[in-house]
């Protein structure tokens, strides 16, 4: 080969190199996320708006893929996923990180919060900006709280006061909180994931459960579940979560854009929550599939004097303090 001809090889050599190089460098981030609650939930519009949001302000840097509906990964394997690096972000309701913080456990006590307005309050708090760091040690990073809303209880047959809860099986979310709690009307907890719900209520293996009216509603319950007690009783709010190890590997400028985008999204899933909540309750009366029984106020009573001790039995590990700077919120 002649010396310019040789030359002429080199040089191509080197621009393929080079365009490799570029090529591959210019391989867009991936955050996948995943949930288990249907699109047009509070979590499903929130997470298909941080796509929309990420992918407008960094295109071709940053790709949103989510996943709704348990599709790629359940309420029992989502974190541990995370921690192996098979998903970035989700949301799931505050009850499922009991495996790694316990301070979180603070909203599943019942009645401790009079309305979402009180939750806000305590979540922007110190001591609430304080729990999205509690799972560090194990890997887990809180970005940011999200609202869905208060739960109501649905079952099989009326539900009025809580001596008509006595011998019932209900489904629980994974807390022991939650079990306490339905412990304390001699009701039966039962723990299971999101995705089975709808067919433990139709074949009857359970009577009831606990949700919001977003979930009530978008996931069906109400055309399986004869009766919706409107007890307002608890919280069921998300944590969004990811991973110290993705997180803290994403570039400064990168993540700064994410986490803006992030908020503005938890913004527009709290307002959707808000109508969600009003509209769904009412979508729910119209379908006459599901009749909605509103507690008098002796009634309620009765829920709260039942339910309350359970404070006292979790007042050890999430902390006398945290409780009373919540109930405070009120
Ligand atoms: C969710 O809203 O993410 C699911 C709630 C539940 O498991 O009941």
């Amino acid at each position: 080969m002649k010396k310019s001809q040789l030359v002429l090889v080199s040089l191509l050599v080197a621009v393929a190199f080079v365009a490799t190089a570029t090529l591959a460098s210019a391989a867009p981030i991936v955050i996948k996320f995943s949930h288990v609650v249907a699109e047009n939930t509070p979590k499903g519009q929130m997470a298909n708006k941080f796509k929309e949001l990420v992918e407008k302000r960094l295109p071709g840097k940053v790709v949103v893929e989510v996943f709704p509906n348990s599709q790629l990964f359940g309420d029992d394997n989502v974190l541990e996923a995370m921690l192996l690096g098979d998903v970035q972000l989700a949301a799931p309701a505050l009850s499922k990180f009991e495996k790694y913080t316990s301070s979180l456990q603070i909203f599943d006590l019942p009645f401790l919060f009079k309305d979402m307005a009180a939750v806000e309050r305590f979540q922007q708090s110190e001591d609430g900006q304080k729990m999205l760091s509690s799972m560090k040690k194990k890997g887990l990073i809180g970005l940011g709280y999200l609202h869905n809303g208060l739960k109501q209880l649905s079952s099989s047959s009326p539900l009025r006061v809580p001596a008509d809860a006595a011998g019932k099986k209900f489904r629980i979310m994974t807390s022991d909180v939650l079990a306490a709690q339905f412990e304390a009307v001699d009701a039966m907890p039962l723990k299971k994931p999101f995705s089975e719900v709808f067919t433990l209520l139709q074949t009857k293996a359970i009577d009831g459960q606990e949700n919001t009216w977003s979930n009530i509603y978008s996931k069906k319950f109400y055309e399986v579940q004869p009766y919706i007690t409107e007890s307002n009783h608890g919280v069921l709010d998300y944590l969004v979560v990811t991973s110290s190890e993705f997180w803290m590997g994403l570039p400064d400028d990168i993540r700064a854009e994410v986490k803006k985008s992030l908020d503005e999204a938890i913004a527009f899933g709290n307002d959707v929550s808000e109508k969600k909540a009003i509209e769904d309750r009412q979508k729910i009366i119209d379908s006459k599939r599901s009749e909605v029984i509103e507690l008098t106020d002796a009634e309620r009573q009765q829920w709260v004097e039942a339910m309350k001790p359970v404070w006292k039995q979790f007042e050890n590990a999430i902390g006398k303090d945290y409780i009373e700077a919540a109930a405070a919120s009120n």
